[in-house]
Order: structure tokens, then sequence, then C-alpha cells
């Protein structure tokens, strides 16, 4: 890829805003490792309520045939593989990182804004829910780029299941909104070194209701494509590649996505690590960088979270990639995109709300 002297300042400059991000990221956990297994099990003792898990089939399954009121207005839609009414056009919305905790959070973390945010993270997606609910025409479903907890309060399988955790908190807000939600995980979700792998995956699952933690979706003909970045080599606490920062997926979820994409429908591919921070060779030469630039014919847009600050590196790597702000750090925090089943390509309608390079955005309130 050829660089100009203007791309290159650019990516100087985002270095620099994004370097101190990662550090904090990765380095925020002090007081909060999963150390404090024995912490008080008698409250909330058996709160281990259904209701406020998310199933499969309620992940899946929302009113996915309700007409939406774009539909009724437009009453233009044609019919789908299923059988399912195809508006002309419909609205999704991206999130990322609201870092859920409990009544078990220690901290601090590694800096005072990091620390201070912690404590806002519950309203703020709640906020956010609440809103992104409120907009009309209706969100037909939303996806959440990781870190949906913060780490660990105790090391013990049977501590999830006594007490009511920030896993539990998180799927009750997420169960909240009033359309499908889908999730993936982050390196907070994961807390690598610190939690074995496997915990994490049937933790995941089983709070949250996944079978696997990368899927698709399918909506009016277009993928949502959510992968987990630490199944590869990096996400393995016994190998040396877990000491960095890079993300990977290992070979059988990278044969799975590239499988998913040579279906060539137009696809929306999500992740934590910003491709800045994925291993480039996770497969042999291969990994979701190379796979996704195999595939720009049908890949609309690459989005990840984890350093929590809006921007937009398509210039820099030639391809649409952003990378989310956080819920933590401001409850507007969302991206609202049409998607345009005709023309079979996508809007951004919030993008001048959000604030590119900064942790933060401004409300949109709809149209
Ligand atoms: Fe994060």
């Amino acid at each position: 890829m050829k660089f100009s002297l203007m791309h290159t300042v650019v990516f100087v400059f985002a270095l620099l805003v994004a370097l101190p991000v990662f550090q904090a990221c990765f380095g925020g956990s002090s007081g909060d490792d999963g150390t404090d297994g024995d912490a008080d099990s008698s409250d909330n003792s058996g709160d281990e309520d259904e209701d406020l898990e998310l199933s499969g089939e309620d992940l899946e399954d929302i009113e996915n045939t309700e007409e939406t009121e774009d539909d009724a207005e437009t009453g233009g839609e044609s019919a789908d593989e299923e059988g399912e009414a195809v508006p002309e056009k419909f609205r999704v919305a991206f999130l990322a990182d609201p870092h859920i905790i409990d009544d078990y959070y220690e901290g601090p973390e590694s800096n005072e804004l990091d620390t201070q945010t912690m404590f806002d993270t519950y309203d703020n997606l709640i906020h956010a829910r609440d809103h992104i609910n409120s907009l009309e025409p209706p969100i037909d479903s939303v996806y959440i780029a990781g870190d949906i907890v913060h780490n660990y309060p105790s090391t013990e399988w049977d501590f999830y299941f006594e007490n009511r955790t920030r896993f539990d908190i998180a799927a009750e807000i997420l169960d909240g909104f009033e359309m499908p939600v889908y999730i993936l995980p982050g390196n907070h979700d994961y807390d690598i070194g610190n939690i074995p792998r496997e915990f994490t995956q049937n933790l995941f699952r089983e709070k949250f209701g996944l079978e696997k933690t990368y899927y698709e979706i399918e909506r009016y003909g277009f993928k949502f494509i959510m992968l987990d970045n630490f199944l590869g080599s990096t996400g393995d606490a016994e190998s040396p590649d877990s000491k960095g920062e890079l993300g990977s997926l290992g070979e059988e979820q990278l044969m799975w996505l590239k499988e998913r994409l040579a279906e060539g429908k137009p696809s929306f591919v999500m992740n934590h690590n910003p491709l800045l921070v994925m291993k480039l060779d996770d497969v042999g030469d291969e990994g979701l960088k190379s796979v996704l630039e195999d595939n720009l014919d049908v890949l609309q847009l690459s989005l990840a979270g984890h350093t929590h600050i809006w921007m937009d590196w398509e210039q820099i790597y030639g391809m649409p990639h952003i990378v989310l702000g956080s819920t933590r750090y401001d409850h507007d925090n969302y991206m609202i995109v049409e998607i345009d089943t005709v023309n079979q390509n996508f809007t951004i309608l919030n993008k001048d709300k959000l604030g590119w390079g900064t942790r933060n955005a401004e409300p949109w309130d709809g149209e």
C-alpha cells in the first residue's frame, strides 16, 4: 500500500492518540484481577434469575417478522429467502465497550478518568439503550463490540451463580433492548492471564445465552459477522504471543469467516480489537486484515472497539474500518446506520455527531 505524506501524518497522529488508550485498556485492572474469590456469597444468594438472561432464542427471534413503521410507509418491500418481507431500508445500531461492573468491583484503574468512568458504566449503557429504544423508525437490531463486563471479581465458577455479578447486570440491561442485541467478547471479558480462556468461554455463553462466541446474523440479505479475537495464539495464556496486545482469530474461526464471506452477501464484520492490534500472520500468512482485503467486494464495514475513541481508519487501511467510541465514557456513543437493501449500501446517519478522535459524541434524536 502506498502512503501519501498526509496519510503518514494522519497515521502517526492516530498512533499517538491511540497508544495511551491501549495501555489504559490493558493495564487498568489493578485491584480487580479476580483474586477475591472468597467475597461474601450471602448477598443475592440464589439470585439466578432466568429472566435476566438472554437465551439464544431471545437473541435471534425477537420479533423478526414485525413490520416496522418504515415498512408501512414505503410499502416497497420484497421477500427474502425465508419469505420474510424485506424493507427498502432498515436501521441498526453499533455500540462498544460498556464495561459493566458490580458491587464487588474494587478498582482503581490506571488513571483518574478511567476509575471515575467505571462508576458511570451502568447508567451510560441504560441511557444509550433507552435512547435507541425510543428512536423512530425503530432500530432493527443492535451489535456491541465487546468489553461487555470489566474483569472478574472471582476465579470461582460457583461465585457467578451464587451472587448477582456484572454478568447478570449486563444481561439484564441487554434484555431491556426492545430489539435483538448481539454481542461479542473483549479483552476485559476474557482477562487473559488471570482467568482461564475456557472459563470465560463457558461463563460468557451461559450468562448471555450464546452457543458460540463467534457467529453470524442475517438481516434482509445482509450479514452481521460477530468475531471473537481471543481464540488464536494471542489469547492462549500459555503462548508467548499472549504477552503482547494483539488479537487473533485462530484457524477454525478464520476459515469459518472466509466461508461466510465467500457466500457473497454484503457483510458487516465486527470484532473487539481494531485492525491496528490484530495479528497479521494469525494462520500462516493470513489474518483478519488480509481476509477482509480479499473480500472488499462484499465488505460493507469492519467495526471494532477497544480503544474507546472514535476513529475512521478507511484511508489508512484502504477499507471501511471504524473504531467505535465507548458507552463507558459517553452515553451518546452509539452509531446509527441505515442500510439500503435496494442499492446494497449504507449511510451512517449520525456521523456528524460522533466526536472523531475523541471519546465523546453528541446526542442524535433521529431523522
Ligand atoms: Fe474497553
